[in-house]
């Protein structure tokens, strides 16, 4: 295999444009939805109401609603009683924000179309006509047991790729809804569904296809004014003989030219469309609450080489999901594979996609066409062509990104190089791995909804990116997936042979809903999830009698080092953790059982510091150990300095290098910044050798490996059988690099949720000179960063309206000297009390608006200088 290391300073890959959309009005944490099904949707504004405002929702007829809502609101709900089905609504705050939303069929397992069957492996075509009359208002509502595409009188409707999404099938699937009205022809109009396997019928993770059901189903049925449409449908071939989202594609093209238009000459084909007679039954048929995936962006291949006389490879330059479109002139008959990585011979590397395929064919007639497949996706940088007529140009091929396309929220950018790749790898993990729900990685036979890995790296990416509505749906998932005795799986949707019951893994019912709390205020979420989290934390507490949880299989996941974290101290950690949280969820529920599960949380902890703390040392002395103790506050407050000291000292012996996996990985660096080693946590973060992020850097990696040794120097290639280079759980770094070196956080000494409480607190970074983020929170736009110039170090700070927050800027003592805003801080005086904190920091409480302070040079002097023994 080859790589390509970066350059120090040469120009850094950009980062892809984000999705298009907007913030403005958000309902249920959707722009502008059409198709919700909750019955008194949230309507919510991204910042606080600076004065009371009024409301108000109306319909074609007229204004059905309106409320003043008080001053600091950023939401309401409207209630239930007011809305009618299938209707369009819009809606205003104060006249200036508006937003638009259409209920849906509210279908909650009564959802009574038929179901069509398709074919176990290929794509199909089922279509009907039908002559809507002189309705004023037709809608379709559509949905599959299988993937689909919807078209209307040949054009497709809509542009979710791979709909209606991954979710478990047993329990519930979602529909999509549509207003045909306008796009009706006069007379007979035609509909279609084109339908593939998915992850109902085709392969899913590595346990072959067929997972739910033998073949996939499709549903749909328009609604004339509101009474059901009967409707004939017959089935169709449509050239794609092979459609699995984990194998490929195949398509046939030999008499179309366009990948999106059908061939006619298979209507000879024609034979009517079987119903399902096995009763789909109880299965909920709810509006999708999530944003649809997408087409986020096209990727154009740098090179081509080709290794072997006929076999041509694309290089992408970068690691990405989705699929290749093709430019070719035919006759021709191509084969497709796609891969990670290269062999030193230059081949497609394919042994880390286990069973994957990964493997597309298109078989065009004369002419020229352009192939894309439609129901499948590969995660890749390279692909390998043979049968190409010719030589490929890199011109003949793009990549389409598919992504559940989320909105931009947050940006951080330094003057570092290597920093501003991290950002950019971490987005592109992301969203390599957010298609439909959140997943381990994009690539091999597995692709599944590991609970960890979105537990670890939630955090960062809802910086990053707006996740409320995907979360709160892929959290409606887990809570499917549930074991009737409260414990957790592993992945949601459930593949039981994946298992149940990790901490970390499985507490990630009791963090993503708290998450969601703490950073948009989804009070819904945590109300839906506060039972199950119950069930969950009292099945653990049933199996620890004495307080102590007994390890269970996955521990510190691929930490490297050869002392491993006892199971039963991240075990027992995690138990403690998640009744605290529960706890405080009651709080915030009004529910009567925060003193149950804070007195059962504090016997918890006090059997964690018995069996595992001596003093205040480990009994078995790992980083992730004492990250676990101090993060998720085990240790007592008297203790907290030495035990912070002693993982200080563990750091140092190390080397500076981080030993953690995934349960330390995103504790480590948070906790020595918080504990007064903010240059440690630099020292680890900085490290380039083995492991560390810059490592993986150096080794040309464009998006987040899945272990540190995922590739080595000396050893090469991981072994295969579990080597993603597309996973971002050790994104979870973003988090650190957001609230620690930026300085935009929530205070972890707040109650709230919805991001109305902040600590700004920026940490400048040796051999750093500036770094900044900006993050349009629930709460509005914030913004942090530092800058070191010739004549101080500047701190810069937008507070939204409404919101406190607390800065604390570190410049070592040197405050007499500070400026803010251009006067001396000093004479604010009681304007701006400022608090000395023992280190030096100057700390106070910045009231709304934008900041710039500047420190003496002094100051930056000991927080930027390069360490000696560098
Ligand atoms: C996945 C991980 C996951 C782990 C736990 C792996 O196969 O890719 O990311 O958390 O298994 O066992």
């Amino acid at each position: 295999m080859t790589r390509s290391p970066l350059p120090s300073d040469g120009p850094v890959p950009a980062i892809p444009p984000p999705p298009t959309g907007h913030l403005a009005g958000l309902t249920c944490g959707l722009a502008d939805p059409v198709g919700v099904d909750e019955p008194s949707p949230r309507l919510s504004w991204p910042a606080l109401l600076d004065r009371p405002s009024l409301v108000s929702v109306r319909s074609a007829v007229g204004e059905v609603w309106r409320q003043e809502v008080p001053e600091g609101a950023n939401h309401v709900d409207v209630p239930a009683d007011v809305l009618a089905l299938l209707t369009a609504y819009t809606w205003t705050v104060g006249e200036q924000i508006s937003g638009t939303f259409t209920t849906g069929l509210r279908a909650d397992g009564a959802w009574d179309a038929p179901w069509l069957v398709g074919d176990p492996t290929a794509a199909v075509s089922l279509r009907c006509t039908f002559t809507p009359g002189d309705a004023a208002e037709v809608w379709l509502a559509v949905t599959a047991l299988g993937v689909y595409r919807v078209l209307l009188n040949g054009h497709r409707l809509g542009d979710e790729e791979l709909a209606p999404g991954w979710t478990d099938y047993t329990v519930r699937v979602r529909y999509r809804l549509f207003d045909l009205t306008q796009l009706l022809l006069p007379g007979a109009n035609e509909l279609e569904i084109w339908l593939a396997p998915g992850w109902y019928a085709g392969h899913v993770a590595a346990s072959g296809p067929a997972r739910y059901g033998d073949r996939p189903l499709a549903s749909a049925q328009i609604r004339t004014d509101g009474n059901p449409l009967p409707l004939d449908w017959t089935l169709h071939p449509l050239g794609r003989p092979r459609a699995d989202l984990v194998m490929g594609e195949t398509i046939d093209a030999l008499e179309t030219r366009d990948t999106d238009s059908r061939p006619a000459a298979r209507d000879t084909h024609e034979q009517p469309a079987v119903p399902e007679t096995r009763v789909v039954g109880g299965l909920v048929v709810e509006a999708d609450p999530a944003p649809p995936v997408r087409v986020i962006g096209v990727v154009r291949p740098v090179r081509v080489t080709e290794p072997v006389p006929g076999v041509q490879v694309l290089d992408l330059g970068r690691n990405v999901v989705g699929r290749l479109r093709l430019r070719v002139t035919g006759p021709a008959h191509l084969v497709v594979r796609h891969g990670e990585e290269l062999t030193a011979a230059g081949r497609l590397y394919t042994d880390n996609l286990r069973t994957a395929e990964q493997r597309d064919e298109f078989h065009v007639g004369p002419g020229d066409h352009v192939v894309e497949p439609a129901f499948t996706v590969h995660g890749f940088r390279y692909a390998e062509i043979t049968g190409w007529p010719g030589a490929l140009q890199p011109s003949d091929a793009e990549a389409v990104l598919l992504s559940s396309a989320l909105e931009v929220t947050g940006e951080l950018t330094a003057d570092d190089p290597a920093v501003r790749q991290l950002i950019a790898n971490i987005t592109a993990s992301a969203e390599g791995n957010l298609v439909s729900i959140p997943t381990d990685c994009p690539q091999r036979d597995e692709r599944a909804g590991w609970t960890a890995d979105i537990s670890v790296f939630g955090s960062t990416l809802s910086f990053l990116r707006h996740s409320q509505a995907f979360l709160s749906g892929w959290v409606t998932t887990l809570i499917d997936g549930q074991r009737g005795d409260g414990a957790v799986p592993h992945v949601a949707p459930v593949l039981p042979e994946y298992g149940y019951d990790s901490p970390v893994w499985s507490d990630a019912l009791v963090e993503v809903p708290w998450l969601l709390w703490r950073r948009y205020g989804d009070d819904r979420t945590l109300r839906r999830a506060y039972d199950p989290m119950r069930r969950w934390v009292d099945y653990c507490l049933a199996g620890a009698p004495d307080g102590i949880r007994q390890g269970r299989a996955l521990g510190d996941w691929l930490a490297p080092g050869t002392v491993e974290t006892p199971k039963s101290l991240i075990a027992t950690g995690a138990l403690a953790r998640s009744l605290r949280l529960v706890a405080q969820a009651a709080d915030v529920l009004g529910e009567p059982h925060a003193e149950e599960y804070g007195e059962a949380a504090a016997r918890v902890v006090e059997a964690f510091r018995k069996a595992f703390m001596d003093g205040h040392r480990l009994r078995v002395e790992t980083q992730t150990g004492y990250a676990v103790a101090l993060a998720w506050d085990l240790v007592p407050l008297s203790d907290r300095d030495a035990v912070a000291g002693a993982l200080a000292g563990l750091v140092v012996a190390d080397g500076h290098r981080l030993m953690t996996g995934f349960v330390g990985t995103p504790l480590l660096l948070p906790v020595l910044s918080d504990t007064g080693h903010h240059d440690l946590a630099c020292r680890i973060f900085n490290q380039e050798g083995y492991p560390s992020w810059r490592y993986q850097l150096r080794a040309g990696a464009t998006t987040l490996w899945e272990r540190w040794d995922s590739w080595h120097h000396r050893n090469g290639l991981q072994t295969p059988s579990m080597n993603s280079f597309n996973h971002y759980a050790y994104g979870c770094v973003g988090d650190w690099l957001f609230r620690h070196v930026a300085g935009i956080g929530d205070d972890p000494r707040g109650v709230s949720g919805g991001f109305t409480e902040l600590l700004l607190r920026p940490g400048p970074v040796p051999l750093m000179r500036s770094a900044s983020a900006r993050y349009a929170s629930a709460a509005g736009v914030v913004e942090s960063g530092w800058r070191a110039e010739p004549d101080g170090l500047q701190f810069t700070f937008t507070v939204p309206v409404g919101v406190s927050a607390r800065a604390i800027m570190p410049v070592g003592g040197t405050w007499d000297g500070m400026t803010v805003n251009g006067g001396f801080l000093m004479g604010f005086g009681e304007d701006l009390p400022v608090t000395r904190l023992p280190d030096g920091s100057c700390s106070l409480h910045l009231p709304p608006g934008r900041w710039s302070f500047t420190a003496p040079a002094a100051a930056a002097t000991p927080l930027l200088a390069p360490w000696d023994d560098l």
